[in-house]
């Protein structure tokens, strides 16, 4: 059951006789509670006095008193009293959201991560866990076994054999449930379009409870969400916290934590401090655009709301004023407004603003309204540019400055966040503000909220920090740090068993409980090697960050150095090269005896002990030494499935390509062919875009990319280096037509069968012109025919009409799926029909209908889609994770392709070797898109420092490219 509000205070008398009981009780928080009652004694007393002279003994002024005097009075009491737990919080022995029948849970032997002393405290200890609440955390033995008595037979006693132990995720900006998943116009209710300023609004009214979403983010470990409206309004309306797991209720309301107690009414006058309130705001480019207006006219709307909740304030604070001193008359009703009292309260810091702010003019924006109406904001949200201005946060009203609620890579979308960076929370945490990171789920899906912390301390900031940032910190910010975030008797049992230390990649609950309730059935684990239990050790990002300042976000990207000479590459441990079919290793140092690789005009020639390469580096007058610390030499990574190359701000169409013009669904001109014309995507490219290079210092250092479609037909690929500076420069255009692209799916606006039906023709009767002749070379096994598809029954449907056309041309068609969320259902066939699949995104998430049948993985399924797909003997190939599988607003997270993959042998459960992960996103994307063998063995080389490409602790040095004869370093 959910909590209910606190039944209304009746009569001032008994306040102050409960009052005289409670100041007795103590625990934290004594002093805001002392504050607290002493208010209410002396209010108190003034309204007795006031029953007493004008009620009980009523003077010459007694016809003007109205009735409901005492609960005016209430009200007026009740205005400025600040929200903090209610006095008996700290003496509960049970939860307000406790589950009768839950067992009571004994973890022992768990290393604890309490959250206390700025995250910085780890033990290794013991949690009991009953009706609801973290009963005991302790280290010693006879306690336990105490403990273990008196529960016997009544208690599931776990050894956590070591494991890592974390109070659950708390996600402070969430649109899970508001805009569930699979996506459907009927339930997407995050974003009011009807007005800029909507302050009424309350995403609790739009709280779906059959989003695919809550067991996915449980998986993940989150426990909490704040679940924010969209951002199209500067005032969305009001957000709400709840806790995602399954209740007996089956509602909403049942899911909240700590709701306000004003809820259902706004007149409601509770006997006990009011609890925190939520309010989502937004400046910059969405209500920009939403709206069709500028900055100036968003802010304006924000002083002209606030000006209108002030003037209500005042009047309600004179309106009391009178009201207290007996001057009754003419006074009327108190001045209220249902449409503005949340603002109202925000001024009277009774609500945690969360501020949707990107860039330095709208934080300074937003700074100044803070100042003009003296209200305190929680957190700017997304706030990519905040690391750029810590003075104007420090500038913000209030005592605490707003803490910045951000991602780790995820940017350059648009042009607010063009200058984000990765050294961001780093930078924020060096200045003493507070980071938090956050999903925006489905934006980031929370399930992989943990994946942004680990993001953020590879990338420099502490692991103390990194951990806060998505569990006390958020808890904190949100006002629920005396219940949630933190690992400490008397708090709610929200708790996560890891199967690794939980900034290691890949790191999976093996466990959660949320108010004591295990939510795992039956958790599939994967067993990790010992390196995973510590805190990864990350490389050092120094000289970056400060370039990062000195650039004003926008750091020159090209490699730092050209090298043609003989480079010799001292302290290697791994030496990994293209083979025919696949990575092959060339060279693997003995453990504590790391050797050499020695690299002429650009090909490695010689590998080993330095002795045993001596001869091909010693007589050489220009020798380069690059010492890697233990790092190795592999493949360059492919990026397929984004549309990397052919934009640079996806959502600025003066910087992307664009899409073509879809025969099927649209009318193409003439004069480009008419329906038979193909683009060229290698006609639209563009170089020295920072995804691109990005992707480059990051070893993804080639991509084959399509012609953007929003339809069924695209074009083909072309294949390209990442970090050439333009189409005309050496190696450039690795080859220029990789595969024929079509997409198929239930958002083309024609029918599905329309859409196999024009395939069935394109293949049996190619036709003339420019399309028929790049079908003929489909049909004739040539080119690789490249289907973007997700849902199994149209990939069914396409193995059928690939057997039909091979039946009747006796020739076989390469096809490669791309996409594929759903390719899992029919692994056995797709193997059988020798059809390739690039799984796209690489960790699935039910977006769309189409892709609504995941297979997620652990700890949900033993296994993940690619190791199921592999053990069909399926040629894979890996995407880019991206946002929503949306091929422009994905190439940002190209760069990633290391981790992603990194990611999938973990999770393949020791089923996948390294040589087979590097090829699952090289050799394979290259063989599955109809790149040339002769092309491929050409392919770059990527040298890592302090561990492999695909450890979380090494750092990109080096390119080496056989195709350019040279070296590059970063
Ligand atoms: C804790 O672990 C130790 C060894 O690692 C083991 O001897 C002991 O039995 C465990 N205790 C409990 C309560 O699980
Ligand atoms: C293709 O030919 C084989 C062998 O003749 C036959 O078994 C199969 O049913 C045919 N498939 C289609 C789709 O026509
Ligand atoms: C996959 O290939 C291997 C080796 O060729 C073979 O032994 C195995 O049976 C195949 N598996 C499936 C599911 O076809």
């Amino acid at each position: 059951m959910g909590p209910q509000p606190e039944e209304v205070g009746k009569l001032s008398m008994l306040g102050i006789s409960r009052t005289a009981v409670h100041a007795r009780s103590s625990s934290h928080g004594r002093n805001r509670r002392n504050h607290f009652q002493v208010l209410v004694l002396v209010t108190s007393l003034a309204t007795a006095i006031y029953v007493w002279l004008n009620i009980i003994h009523p003077l010459e002024n007694a016809s003007t008193v109205p009735l409901h005097a005492s609960e005016i009075l209430d009200r007026c009491r009740s205005l400025n009293v600040k929200p903090t737990p209610h006095r008996d919080f700290y003496a509960r022995t049970e939860s307000d959201r406790y589950v009768p029948g839950t067992l009571p849970v004994l973890i022992s032997n768990a290393t604890i991560w309490t959250g206390n002393h700025d995250g910085r405290e780890s033990v290794r200890g013991h949690v009991l866990m009953a009706r609801g609440l973290i009963k005991w955390v302790g280290e010693d033995a006879s306690s336990l076994a105490r403990l273990s008595k008196k529960y016997r037979g009544a208690l599931d006693h776990i050894d956590a054999k070591g494991a890592w132990l974390t109070p659950g995720i708390v996600d402070v900006h969430s649109h899970l449930a508001v805009e569930p998943s699979p996506g459907l116009n009927g339930a997407a209710d995050g974003n009011s379009v009807k007005a800029p300023v909507q302050p009424w609004l309350r995403s609790l009214d739009g709280l779906n409870t059959h989003d695919d979403a809550y067991k996915l983010a449980i998986a993940g470990g989150v426990t909490t969400s704040l679940i924010l409206p969209g951002s199209a309004d500067a005032m969305g309306g009001q957000a709400f916290v709840i806790k995602l797991r399954p209740t007996a209720e089956r509602s909403p309301t049942s899911m909240l934590l700590e709701p306000p107690y004003n809820l259902n009414s706004s007149k409601t006058v509770s006997n006990s401090p009011p609890r925190w309130r939520h309010m989502k705001h937004a400046c910059g480019e969405n209500p920009s655009r939403v709206f069709g207006q500028t900055r100036m006219d968003t802010f304006w709307e924000f002083r002209q709301a606030y000006n209108k909740a002030k003037k209500i304030k005042d009047s309600q604070d004179t309106y009391c004023t009178k009201a207290r001193a007996g001057q009754w008359t003419g006074l009327g009703d108190f001045p209220d407004d249902l449409q503005w009292e949340a603002l109202v309260d925000i001024l009277r810091g009774k609500v945690k603003v969360q501020t949707h702010c990107y860039e330095a003019v709208d934080l300074d924006d937003f700074v100044r309204l803070s100042n003009e109406f003296q209200f305190p904001i929680a957190a700017f949200h997304h706030a990519h540019e905040t690391y750029l201005v810590p003075d104007v946060l420090k500038r913000a009203y209030g005592d605490k400055p707003p803490a910045s609620a951000m991602f780790a890579s995820f940017a350059r979308y648009k042009r607010e966040s063009y200058r984000h960076s990765e050294f961001a929370p780093r930078i924020l945490h060096d200045n003493g503000l507070k980071v938090i990171m956050k999903s925006d789920h489905p934006a980031i899906v929370s399930r992989y909220l943990m994946h942004e912390s680990q993001q953020a301390h590879y990338y420099g900031l502490p692991s103390h920090v990194a951990m806060s940032a998505v569990i006390s910190t958020p808890a904190e910010v949100m006002g629920l740090d005396h219940r949630i975030g933190f690992i400490r008797e008397g708090y709610d049992a929200d708790v996560v068993l890891w199967d690794s230390h939980p900034l290691a990649i890949g790191a999976t609950p093996t466990q959660v409980y949320i108010d004591g309730i295990p939510q795992l059935k039956s958790p599939y684990h994967i067993h990790k090697p010992k390196s995973f239990q510590v805190p990864p050790n990350t490389p050092d990002w120094d000289k970056e960050t400060k370039e990062t300042l000195e650039y004003d976000g926008l750091p020159p990207l090209e490699p730092k150095r050209l090298l043609k000479n003989t480079v010799v590459f001292t302290n290697v441990s791994n030496v990994w090269q293209r083979a025919d079919h696949g990575i092959a290793t060339m060279y693997t140092a003995l453990t504590g005896q790391n050797g050499v690789a020695v690299v002429d005009s650009g090909r490695v020639v010689c590998t080993g002990a330095q002795e045993s390469c001596l001869g091909h580096f010693k007589s050489k007058a220009d020798v380069t030494f690059v010492d890697l610390d233990g790092g190795s030499i592999s493949p360059g990574l492919v990026s397929f499935g984004t549309n990397l190359g052919l934009q640079e701000i996806a959502m600025e169409h003066s910087t992307i390509d664009g899409a073509v013009t879809d025969a099927l669904t649209e009318k193409v001109p003439k004069i480009v062919g008419g329906d038979n014309a193909v683009i060229r995507a290698v006609d639209g490219l563009q170089f020295s875009t920072r995804d691109s290079l990005l992707a480059y210092r990051a070893g993804v250092t080639s991509a084959i990319t399509a012609p953007l479609t929003h339809g069924f037909f695209s074009g083909l690929s072309v294949y390209f280096s990442t970090g050439a500076s333009h189409k005309l420069a050496s190696g450039a255009i690795v080859q220029d037509i990789a595969a024929l692209h079509v997409s198929l799916g239930y958002s083309i606006h024609a029918s599905t069968s329309t859409q196999v039906g024009t395939l069935r023709k394109m293949l049996l009767e190619p036709g003339t012109g420019d399309m028929g002749y790049w079908f003929e070379q489909v049909v004739e096994g040539e080119l690789p025919l490249v289907i973007d598809v997700h849902s199994a029954d149209i990939i069914a449907t396409l193995l059928a009409l690939k057997e039909e056309v091979e039946n009747r041309t006796g020739r076989r068609i390469i096809m490669t799926l791309s996409g594929a969320t759903e390719a899992h259902l029919l692994a056995k066939e797709i193997g059988e029909a020798k059809v390739g699949v690039i799984v796209n995104p690489v960790r699935p998430f039910p977006y769309t209908w189409e892709r609504r049948r995941i297979l997620p993985g652990p700890p949900l399924s033993p296994k993940s889609a690619i190791a199921h797909l592999l053990s069909h003997n399926v040629t894979v190939g890996v995407g880019v994770m991206g946002v929503s599988g949306s091929t422009e607003i994905s190439t940002w997270s190209v760069r990633n392709t290391r981790f992603d993959i990194a990611w999938a042998i973990i999770e393949a459960g020791g089923s996948i070797s390294t040589n087979q992960a590097l090829g699952l996103a090289s050799a394979n994307v290259e063989m599955l898109l109809g790149v040339k063998r002769d092309v491929a063995m050409e392919s770059d080389l990527v040298a890592s420092k302090g561990g492999n490409l695909l450890d979380f602790e090494s750092k990109v040095l080096g390119i080496i490219s056989p195709r350019r004869s040279q070296v590059e370093l970063l």
